[in-house]
């Protein structure tokens, strides 16, 4: 007989990894692959990061500092938020899930757009909150006033991932601002801001102004996308103590290892780095942009490393198609848009593979 686990947890679906670029090469004979489905940093990591973490490989023997104390304090100056305002996560995946467990209760609600991140989603099935998906708008942005009619007195965390993954798109400050006039004191808003070094918009809001004026906002950040660390799995959330507390009480003592610490304090020095990601982003933004206005493709303006286009057509065989001509791209059917494809900036080398690519498959 089997040992049963709790039985809500047999609802959830498990993660599931796709391959890797090495084994889809080796299965499909590729000598290449462009990797254009995770929103990755084509430039790769700092080279600060990478010397941050050869210094310190001597020490991987010992435990990492369960403070995270030198980032910590690199982020409170950085920010000017004094160092009790930062938790840190294996990627802030992590602390959307321990947001979870420290704040729901089985009577709870989690709001959310639709589609926005995955991850919100299994955070309250994980603590059988109801969850609320509110759809975006006919333009694929936040519906803000719905979301804020749909407030109940359940409702415990509201996500808004500013920008929108898979859309790009952003909520506008004074959208935002209205939002949070109409949200009730028992309600933790959490901006989840992954893609914030890349925008560009002048009127979009920086959730931290709202952690300073006291609001009841959390705001996450990672070192996975503009700081091009995904591998080593470090993200923040930044709020007041309070609102922090319940998570030091949940996490695992050294949640974040020693490399990804040091990597992510010198990652946060380089602006020069972040600087060319930036101008790589902006440059490979418009240059999909505009090849696939010239395919008659739609694409949904985006302020993030990447970008959804509508390719008219069940985007699965579109992408074993691309993925046969060495691109592999994310398809829309996992936020529920199967005929979208999402495909995140590349080098210009890249990008423009990727349009080859993309005309090649779709005229087969
Ligand atoms: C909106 C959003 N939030 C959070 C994450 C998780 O990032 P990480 O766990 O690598 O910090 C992602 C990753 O794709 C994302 O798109």
């Amino acid at each position: 007989m089997p040992v049963h686990a709790r039985a809500h947890v047999y609802q959830m679906s498990p993660y599931r990894p796709g391959k890797t670029p090495e084994q889809l090469m080796t299965e499909l004979g590729l000598s290449e692959l462009i990797k254009l489905s995770a929103n990755e940093n084509p430039l790769g990591a700092s080279p600060r990061a990478m010397e941050a973490i050869v210094q310190h490989l001597n020490i991987i023997h010992r435990y990492p500092d369960g403070n995270c104390t030198v980032l910590r304090d690199a982020l409170s100056e950085f920010h000017a938020l004094p160092p009790d305002h930062f938790a840190f996560g294996n990627g802030s995946d992590e602390l959307i899930h321990l947001f979870g467990i420290a704040y729901l209760e089985p009577s709870d609600e989690l709001m959310m757009a639709h589609p926005s991140f995955v991850r919100y989603e299994a955070s309250a099935q994980l603590n059988q909150a109801t969850l609320k998906k509110i759809p975006l708008t006919p333009d694929l942005r936040h519906d803000l006033p719905a979301m804020a009619n749909a407030i109940t007195e359940r409702t415990k965390l509201v996500y808004i991932a500013n920008p929108n993954n898979p859309t790009g798109t952003i909520v506008f400050r004074s959208e935002l601002e209205h939002f949070l006039e109409r949200v009730p004191d028992h309600v933790l808003v959490i901006l989840d801001e992954a893609y914030y070094e890349y925008v560009e918009h002048p009127d979009y809001p920086s959730g931290l102004d709202y952690v300073r004026s006291g609001r009841n906002v959390a705001v996450l950040r990672t070192f996975s996308k503009a700081y091009g660390l995904a591998g080593l799995r470090v993200g923040y959330a930044v709020a007041r103590p309070e609102v922090l507390d319940p998570i030091e009480r949940v996490r695992e003592p050294f949640n974040v290892n020693t490399l990804a610490q040091v990597a992510a304090a010198a990652a946060l020095d380089d602006t020069e780095h972040l600087e060319r990601t930036r101008a790589f982003n902006r440059v490979g933004l418009e240059y999909l942009q505009s090849a696939c206005e010239r395919l008659g493709l739609r694409t949904i303006p985006s302020q993030a490393n990447f970008l959804l286009i509508e390719v008219g057509c069940q985007c699965a065989r579109l992408q074993q198609r691309l993925l046969q001509r060495g691109v592999l791209v994310r398809t829309g059917e996992a936020f529920g848009m199967p005929t979208y494809l999402r495909v995140n900036t590349g080098s210009p080398e890249q990008n423009e593979r990727f349009i080859e690519a993309l005309q090649d498959a779709l005229r087969e």
